[in-house]
């Protein structure tokens, strides 16, 4: 096959037509067979249940090309099953986790002239998600549904690559106890739109969360976990029911303890632990891992004093086994790289 003349290099964290999607419709309390289609337009009732009350999940993940030329996805099987319980807790129905690699598999084959090549620094982001197509009025679920998967190829989610990231602790909440937090549910995306638009006005990257009822703990940002690193070189990272089950900080957790004989505390941190760490990061599908070097609450600056000019030595070697391991210069665990 043959690449698209795109200037791999260059490329943001945006939106880019590849020539193939995938659909699959549920309807009867069945899904159909699914198929790809050019067609990137979707023809909706007005009342459909995703414009009306938000009922849509989706998944994030990528296709790379490795050192040997193969194309291979990360894990997929843990998004096809993180998809599954976002979708049972917004009451939709079950795209089974094996259906799900299938079509992931599918549609990034019928792309494969849209992967960016090894050692470009862009990969190929894959959206697949879910939403309610029949209309709906009173406050329900649907009960017809749209499976989609959408391929786009991506340079890095921050401008800037790896400089440092400045983020503030912000006043607004992510997630309730009991909430969506540990769900990908656009509803969460949502109401974190004004935080994000508010912080960058402000000239930050993005927001701390903290934890709703206490408001003492880290939780997440808007589109990653968090991973500290003491000052003896800890893998610290945060531990509640309400953020999102990240695949890259599971796997970092896994690399840590098995690849770099480190000690991993998974807990709860609080706010006032983080002046005491050496190296930050937010990790993430899309943030990879983008070290963190200031993190300002309320006017008071807390300096990472690793990282405010580079990588930290501990967040780089951990980016540097992962990426390694996705880009198929180093080892993979059993069952992690998927090839297409
Ligand atoms: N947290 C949030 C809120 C996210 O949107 C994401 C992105 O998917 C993550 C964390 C990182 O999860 P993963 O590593 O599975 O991409
Ligand atoms: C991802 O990392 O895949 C996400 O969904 C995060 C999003 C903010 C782009």
């Amino acid at each position: 096959m043959e690449k698209k003349n795109i200037d791999w290099g260059n490329i943001g964290f945006g939106y880019i037509p590849t020539d193939y999607r995938y659909v699959s419709n549920y309807k009867d309390g069945k899904w159909d067979d699914g198929q790809l289609t050019q067609d990137p337009n979707i023809v909706l009732n007005e009342c459909a249940g995703v414009l009306q009350y938000a009922q849509t999940v989706f998944e994030g993940l990528k296709a790379y090309t490795t050192e040997d030329g193969h194309i291979v996805t990360f894990r997929p099987d843990l998004n096809g099953e993180r998809l599954e319980s976002s979708a049972a807790r917004l009451e939709m129905p079950i795209f089974p986790k094996e259906r799900f690699v299938e079509a992931v598999t599918e549609t990034v084959k019928a792309n494969d002239a849209f992967v960016p090549p090894y050692g470009s620094g862009a990969t190929l982001y894959i959206r697949p998600y879910m939403f309610g197509s029949n209309p709906v009025i009173g406050v329900k679920p649907a009960d017809e549904y749209q499976f989609r998967i959408l391929c786009t190829p991506v340079g890095p989610y921050f401008k800037g690559g790896v400089k440092p990231l400045t983020i503030r602790v912000t006043d607004f909440d992510r997630a309730a106890p009991h909430g969506t937090g540990h769900i990908k549910a656009g509803l969460n995306y949502a109401m974190s739109l004004h935080a994000i638009v508010s912080a960058h006005k402000e000239g930050y990257d993005e927001n701390m969360y903290l934890d709703a009822a206490t408001r003492t703990k880290v939780e997440e940002t808007g589109g990653a976990n968090f991973l500290f690193v003491t000052k003896d070189n800890k893998v610290v990272t945060p531990k509640s029911d309400s953020i999102l089950p990240s695949i890259t900080r599971r796997s970092l957790v896994y690399v840590a303890k098995e690849y770099l004989g480190l000690e991993v505390e998974e807990r709860e941190v609080y706010l006032d632990e983080v002046k005491d760490f050496a190296e930050a990061g937010l990790c993430g599908t899309a943030a990879v891992i983008s070290p963190v070097g200031k993190i300002v609450d309320h006017g008071k600056e807390i300096c990472l004093p690793s990282g405010m000019t580079e990588m930290g030595p501990v967040t780089k070697k951990l980016y540097e086994t992962l990426t390694g391991i996705q880009m198929g210069r180093i080892e993979a665990p059993k069952g992690w790289i998927h090839v297409i």
